[in-house]
C-alpha cells in the first residue's frame, strides 16, 4: 500500500532518538514551560530567521493569538483566501472579525493584483496563507499593507522552511504562525503549533494571551519568586515539555527532508509533464518546500478511484472552498461569483504522495500506474 503521507518509517529510523528524549522529559520532572521549550523556542526561531518564537497547542490558535495581539477584533475585517484549511478561517472568526475572500493565481496563491480592490476602511490585516509549500506574493501585500496600515499575519502551517526571495516563510509579516499537525513538513507527534515574530511588543503580548493573559506579579508578602496574575484576558495554549523535545530531535533534519520533498517533485515534474495532467507550479523567487504535490485533473476522481483499487491512496486538499461551506457563506454575496479560479481548482485538484520517506520504488509505482490512466 502507498499512502498520501506516512509517518510510520520517519519514527523508524528515529525512534530511538524520540524515546530517549522523551524519556528524558519524564526524569527532569517539567512536563510543561521548562527547559526544552525555551531550547526549542530559541532554536525555531533562529531557523525561521526570526527574533522571537511561542510555543503553542496548534496553529489554530496561534493565528487566534497574533489576530488579538494586534487588536483585531468585532467590527473589524481580515482578507484571506477561500482555498485554505478550515482553521485559517476559524481564527479569523474566533477574533470576532469577519472575511474578506480574495481569489487565487495561477499558484494557487492569494492573487495580489485583487487585494487592492478587497481593501476597504474596515480591513485591519491580512492573513496570506503559504499554502501546500509555497510562499505568497510578499512583496506586494507588504506594500499593500504598509499603505494601508494593516498588520500582515503569515499562515505558515504548509510552509515551514519556504523561501521568498530568500527570505523564511513567517519571518516577512509582522507574525507567522506555524502548525506542527502529524502530516506537516515538520510534524509532532500529535497537535503543536508556533508564532515567529521579529516585534517585541508583539512577542511580549503573544506569550501573554498564550498563557491566561498571565505575568509573574510580586505578593505583598514580598514572595520571592512572584505569582501568576492575569493583566489581561488570555487563552490557554501551549506547547508541551515532551512535543518540544520530540521537535527539537526532529529539526536538525528539516533542510534535508524539504531536499528530499523538493527531488521528489522534480521527479513527479519530469515524469508526467508529457501527460495531461496539470502540475504545480513553482514561482521562480521561490523556493517551495512541497509540503504536498497538488495536481488537476477533470476526471480526478475517477483517477483517485482506480488508483485506490491498486493501493495507492490519494488526497484532495481541499474539494471544498471555505466561502462554500455552511459555516461560512454568510462572507460572500449569496450568488458569489468573485472567487471563479477558487472554485474551478476546487474541482479538479488532488495530491500525490509525498512525504520524504517515499521510496524511489513507491514513487516509480505511482507515476507508472498515472501512466496507465491518463
Ligand atoms: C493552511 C493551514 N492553516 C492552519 C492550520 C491549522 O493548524 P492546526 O491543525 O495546527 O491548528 C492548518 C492545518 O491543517 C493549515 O493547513
Amino acid at each position: 500500500m502507498i499512502k498520501v503521507w506516512d509517518y510510520i518509517k520517519e519514527y523508524e529510523s528515529l525512534r530511538g532518538e524520540i524515546l530517549e528524549a522523551v524519556d528524558q522529559v519524564f526524569k527532569d520532572g517539567t512536563l510543561i514551560f521548562g527547559p526544552k521549550l525555551a531550547e526549542f523556542e530559541e532554536k525555531f526561531s533562529k531557523f525561521n530567521d526570526c527574533k522571537y518564537g511561542i510555543g503553542v497547542g496548534n496553529c489554530t490558535d496561534a493565528i487566534t493569538i497574533a489576530l488579538r495581539a494586534c487588536k483585531i477584533g468585532i467590527g473589524d475585517e481580515v482578507i484571506t483566501t477561500s482555498n485554505t484549511a478550515v482553521p485559517t478561517v476559524t481564527a479569523i472568526v474566533n477574533s470576532g472579525a469577519s472575511v474578506k475572500f480574495v481569489d487565487i493565481n495561477e499558484y494557487s496563491l492569494m492573487d495580489v493584483s485583487k487585494l487592492a480592490n478587497a481593501i476597504t476602511d474596515k480591513t485591519k490585516a491580512i492573513v496570506p496563507v503559504h499554502l501546500y509549500g509555497q510562499m505568497c506574493e510578499m512583496n506586494t501585500i507588504m506594500n499593500l499593507a504598509k499603505k494601508n496600515n494593516l498588520k500582515v499575519i503569515e499562515d505558515c502551517a504548509q510552509s515551514h522552511g519556504a523561501t521568498y526571495f530568500g527570505k523564511k516563510a513567517g519571518s516577512i509579516g509582522d507574525i507567522g504562525c506555524f502548525s506542527f499537525y502529524p502530516t506537516k513538513i515538520f510534524g509532532a507527534y500529535g497537535d503543536g503549533g508556533f508564532i515567529s515574530t521579529n516585534n517585541e511588543m508583539l512577542f511580549d503580548k503573544m506569550q501573554r494571551i498564550r498563557f491566561l493573559g498571565m505575568e509573574k506579579k510580586k505578593m505583598s508578602s514580598g514572595h520571592w519568586n512572584g505569582k501568576y496574575y492575569a493583566i489581561e484576558h488570555g487563552t490557554n495554549s501551549r506547547l508541551d515539555e515532551v512535543h518540544a523535545a520530540i521537535l527539537l530531535k526532529k529539526l536538525p533534519y528539516l533542510n534535508e527532508w524539504i531536499d528530499r520533498r523538493r527531488e521528489i517533485a522534480s521527479r513527479y515534474n519530469n515524469e508526467l509533464k508529457e501527460l495531461n495532467i496539470e502540475l504545480p507550479m513553482e514561482h521562480p523567487d521561490n523556493r517551495h518546500a512541497y509540503y504536498i504535490y497538488v495536481v488537476a485533473h477533470k476526471n480526478r476522481d475517477e483517477i483517485m478511484k482506480s488508483l485506490a483499487e491498486k493501493d495507492i491512496f490519494l488526497n484532495i486538499s481541499y474539494p471544498w472552498p471555505i466561502h462554500i461551506m455552511e459555516a461560512y457563506k454568510h462572507f460572500v454575496c449569496s450568488k458569489c461569483t468573485c472567487l471563479p479560479k477558487t472554485e474551478e481548482q476546487a474541482k479538479k485538484i488532488f495530491s500525490l504522495p509525498m512525504y520524504p520517506t517515499l521510496t524511489d520504488e513507491e514513487q516509480s509505482i505511482v507515476i507508472k500506474e498515472l501512466k496507465n490512466l491518463i
